[in-house]
């Protein structure tokens, strides 16, 4: 398998916060004592900078602490200071549209007062875009790759090998997504998305239940949603749901929503509903600033 340089490959010298401090290059580090550099152990969330301000900061915040505290990291820097450390790195950088990753992890084990190792990158916009986001026609297959989640699932952990590599087959296909598929034949999500079909007048997401990430945009298309009348539910699906579908969207922070013009080799008959809801939430995002 030849997979290309891995998305979000980035520059090593740019400007990083590290654990309230910012750093460049070398300084940028991580002790290799750190459960996140030994054992995967770290969470993380992306989110989107409009005119420099981070949008759903608060939903993002919460979604990291909880599963901080759920794993039994201990305790992260507040989320008063991680805004801090995104505004000096934007200000730093000049950026005013970007993509801030806010990595935690489980520090080093035994030290006491344990501390988590934390981290934030921010990154222009326009290298993150994906090319079918770009040219407004987004490109998804079904990954060869088995997933069958488990209670991790629901959490957003740097443990993204089998994610990544989902998605680097993806891209070496020609496509924007992998969809995940559990070994019960179960659609789950995509490699860093959710999904949604379009069936008739409703909107049908896998449900949370099946241990798919808790996505910050899929909890906001679900209140679109219901704000513009639009039935939807949480349901299971199948892949012979795409061969059927009317519409699939994938959502997520840096991507938002996604209405997809071809997927598993189909193309799609309507996108109707996915831009309405993108256009929703343009408006949200425009009056949240
Ligand atoms: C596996 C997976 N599902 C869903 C999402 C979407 O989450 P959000 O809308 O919070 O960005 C992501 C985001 O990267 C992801 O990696």
């Amino acid at each position: 398998m030849t997979l290309p340089l891995a998305p979000g490959a980035r520059q090593p010298d740019g400007p990083v916060w590290v654990n309230g401090r910012i750093v460049r290059g070398e300084d940028a580090a991580l002790s290799v004592f750190d459960r996140g550099a030994r054992d995967g152990g770290g969470i993380f969330e992306t989110l989107r900078v409009y005119g420099r301000e981070p949008f759903a900061w608060t939903r993002h915040m919460e979604r990291l602490v909880l599963a901080a505290a759920e794993l039994g990291f201990p305790v992260p820097p507040t989320p008063a200071s991680m805004r801090e450390g995104v505004a000096e790195l934007l200000e730093e950088l000049a950026l005013d549209d970007a993509v801030a990753r806010i990595t935690v992890t489980r520090g080093i084990a035994g030290g006491r007062p344990t501390r988590t190792g934390a981290w934030i990158e921010v990154q222009p916009i326009g290298a993150r875009l994906w090319r079918g986001t770009r040219r407004g026609a987004a490109t998804a297959m079904v990954s060869p790759l088995v997933f069958d989640l488990g209670w991790m699932g629901a959490y957003k952990t740097t443990s993204r090998m089998a994610w990544d590599l989902a998605r680097e087959q993806a891209l070496a296909a020609g496509v924007d997504e992998a969809l995940l598929v559990s070994s019960a034949g179960e659609l789950l999500e995509g490699s860093a998305s959710n999904l949604f079909v379009v069936r008739g007048r409703e909107v049908i997401t896998p449900p949370l239940a099946s241990r798919v990430l808790p996505g910050v945009t899929r909890a906001i298309a679900l209140e679109l949603c219901a704000a513009l009348g639009m039935a939807a539910r949480e349901a299971r699906l199948e892949v012979a749901d795409l061969a059927t579908a009317d519409e699939v969207f994938v959502t997520n922070s840096v991507q938002e929503i996604l209405p997809l013009a071809r997927v598993a080799g189909r193309d799609l008959p309507a996108r109707d509903v996915g831009s309405r809801l993108l256009a929703a939430y343009r408006e949200r995002v425009a009056a949240s600033r």
